[in-house]
């Protein structure tokens, strides 16, 4: 397939956001139009839509395997709309959060599986898998407190006990393991500007080989 598909993985408050919209500054500064950044769950209208209901606090009541569906629906409908066409338009995009954040948080922290929550999403993907995975690791203490210091609102999920949250991080430890050639870890209790300089040099390595 034409283009790169890069995703930026980690757990909450490890800095995906703060560092994509970073990197999202220097490519527009650099004037590169071949850029689509874009986020999960949501994207567009219908992904938005279902983003809604899985971080909606009102819904206390919603199953697990019912939350980890609508992530792989939101997903599904994020490549055909936005992920393929761009790809296929030879475009690099940059996603915050794909497939392992689903195999974190449903597969460990909701304790569906990882390896059930990893072939469910296969059907949403037809197989899609990112070209390079930057990893934000930060220990779930760390992000945990980052998020409590700078948000107003808190989600359902930001909420959860300190125990989901490093189900999440071990998982996505694992992961890395066990994708060594996809999956590249950065160490997000640095200084966010290193953090950055690291996330871009690893995009900039990609593109390049790329060519
Ligand atoms: N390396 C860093 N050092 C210190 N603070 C940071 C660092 N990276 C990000 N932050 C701060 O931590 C907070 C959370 O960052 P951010 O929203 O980018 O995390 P995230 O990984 O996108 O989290 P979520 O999974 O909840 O979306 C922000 O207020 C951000 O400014
Ligand atoms: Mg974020």
């Amino acid at each position: 397939m034409a283009g790169l598909f890069i995703s930026f993985e980690g757990p909450d408050g490890a800095g995906k956001t703060t560092v994509l919209s970073a990197i999202t500054e220097r490519f527009k500064a650099a004037k590169r139009t071949d850029i689509l950044v874009t986020r999960e769950p949501g994207g567009n209208q219908i992904s938005e839509a279902i983003r809604n209901i899985i971080l909606d606090p009102k819904n206390t009541q919603m199953d697990v395997r019912t939350e980890a569906l609508l992530y792989a629906a939101s997903r599904r409908q994020l490549i055909q709309e936005t992920i393929r066409p761009a790809l296929a338009a030879d475009k690099v995009v940059l996603c915050d959060r794909f497939v392992d954040s689903s195999v974190a948080y449903q597969g460990a922290g909701r304790q569906i599986g990882e390896d059930e929550v990893y072939q469910m999403n296969q059907f949403a993907t037809e197989g899609l898998t990112p070209d390079l995975t930057i990893y934000v690791d930060v220990p779930s203490e760390v992000g945990l407190a980052r998020i409590k210091a700078h948000r107003k609102n808190v989600d359902r999920l930001d909420a959860e006990a300190l125990s989901f949250h490093k189900r999440v991080r071990a998982a996505y430890l694992r992961l890395a393991e066990r994708f060594p050639e996809r999956i590249v870890t950065i160490d997000a209790t640095q200084p966010v500007a290193d953090v950055i300089d690291q996330a871009m040099t690893l995009i900039t390595d990609k593109m390049k080989q790329r060519q």
